[in-house]
């Protein structure tokens, strides 16, 4: 029976074929052990000369790392871990002899691994990332759509900024001049809303940002949020559900993953015991200035800050209600002080940093129109957006999460160069 090795459970005792690449392999006198991965899990296979032909025995001494094969065997269980499972290999079919594969075992630098990312890939390290930022995206789509959010998505060529100038990607685009590549959908899914009420998009987002941290990609994946009809204490509420829902799933989803990662899960276990704290700016500051920060009042948050900030900490911090001036034209003012701006930065615990930047929008339109003007953009770029102000105008909150962030918190990544398949940062765009 062909069948994978995540359902190997299953099939105790019975006989199987398994699909897919020599990991590893040892022998000891008439054994072979060779560790196959299939993509859904790694497995031992036990190759005993006695009990198999001649022809078998010898395809189990050619294969090399990576070489590609199948192998039916019968199912055991481990003798004496529980819930571990290996195979007495009765036949093997070998579809390629792997060449020499060049990411041994031995330890390679950051430069060897990155130009290689296309075999770095297949490491387990690498695989367990790729399988945690995929129950990361399943649990972002399953909450949202228990919170009555549907996926919209939203254009990658723009003709305008969401995010400021500075870091926009111009492309050539016909006849029309250039486009940009989007730094977030958020705009276009507040378009949406008004359809739909509640919608998200998901997808690759891009930044020319001279960033060279282990926190910036110049092209990311980010989930806008937005929903009619929230405003700014039940945007941080919704933030905070998923983030629990996220890390609920992981720890339920990726045990064995997170194993590999050698992940101590205590702190994400506690993360969701209690409420998140919500810190106003104006209160952060002078915690900071306590906690040995020389960060100006008017200042953005630094990584440094943001460390202070959360160190002792369980739960992640909302840092909400920044003063307007460092904050983008669509970001609705405070009510209560004009010079802040109803917007929320979520800090995630364990160093990871800015896992969510959302806020309220500006939903009146003279003081959209003061904002666009006084930032120097170009009132006729946003002829669409402000028309949103016009027709049925609603109070209306969202944010944004960046999945590699969420990928490295969770996984405890140094960097996130390993939190996406193929990382493009400000010196590196291959393979
Ligand atoms: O805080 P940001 O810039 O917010 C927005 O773009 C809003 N328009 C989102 C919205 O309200 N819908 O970015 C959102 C998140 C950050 O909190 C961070 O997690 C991530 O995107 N992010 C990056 N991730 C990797 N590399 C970069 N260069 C990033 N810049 C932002």
């Amino acid at each position: 029976m062909k069948t994978l090795i995540q359902k190997i459970a299953s099939f105790r005792e019975s006989e199987v074929t398994l699909s897919g690449w020599l990991h590893n392999k040892r022998s000891s006198g008439s054994l072979i052990f060779l560790e196959l991965r299939d993509g859904s899990g790694f497995i031992q296979a036990i190759v005993n000369k006695q009990e198999v032909p001649e022809k078998v025995w010898q395809a189990a001494e050619s294969l090399t790392q990576e070489s590609s094969l199948s192998l039916t065997g019968i199912v055991k269980s481990h003798p004496k871990k529980e819930n571990l499972f290996e195979v007495q290999v009765t036949d093997i079919r070998v579809y390629q002899i792997s060449e020499e594969f060049p990411i041994a075992k031995k330890e390679h630098g950051p430069d060897f691994l990155m130009e290689n990312r296309h075999l770095w890939l297949r490491s387990k390290r690498q695989w367990a990332i790729l399988r945690v930022r995929d129950v990361i995206q399943t649990a972002v789509n399953e909450y949202l759509h228990q919170e009555n959010f549907i996926r919209t998505d939203s254009p990658v060529f723009t003709p305008n900024a969401c995010e400021g100038t500075t870091t926009l990607f111009p492309v050539p685009y016909f006849d029309l001049g250039h486009a940009y590549l989007s730094q977030s959908g958020q705009l276009y899914s507040e378009a949406a809303i008004f359809s739909t009420g509640r919608v998200y998009d998901f997808g690759p987002v891009f930044r020319a940002e001279k960033s060279k941290t282990k926190r910036h990609l110049t092209e990311f994946w980010m989930m806008d949020a937005e929903a009619a009809f929230v405003e700014h204490d039940e945007n941080m509420d919704i933030q905070e559900g998923m983030v629990k829902y996220i890390i609920k799933k992981v720890l339920a989803d990726c045990q064995e993953e997170l194993a590999v990662l050698e992940r101590d899960v205590t702190p994400l276990q506690k993360v969701l015991e209690k409420p998140f704290t919500r810190l106003t700016y104006d209160e952060a500051i002078p915690k900071l200035h306590e906690l040995g920060s020389d960060i100006k009042y008017g200042e953005d948050l630094g990584n440094d800050d943001e460390g202070l900030l959360t160190k002792d900490s369980d739960v992640p911090v909302f840092i909400h209600k920044w003063p307007k001036a460092i904050k983008p034209f669509y970001v609705k003012r405070d009510p209560n002080n004009d010079e802040l701006a109803l917007n929320v930065d979520l800090i995630g615990i364990e160093g990871s940093g800015e896992i969510i930047g959302g806020a309220q929008r500006e939903d009146n339109i003279e003081l959209l129109l003061e904002r666009i003007k006084h930032e120097g953009l170009d009132e006729k770029d946003y002829d669409w957006y402000l028309d949103l102000r016009k027709y049925g105008s609603v109070p209306h909150s969202g944010f944004g999460l960046g999945l590699e962030r969420m990928v490295r918190w969770m996984t405890g990544a140094e960097h996130i160069r390993e939190c996406i398949p193929f990382p493009r940062l400000l010196n590196r765009i291959k393979p």
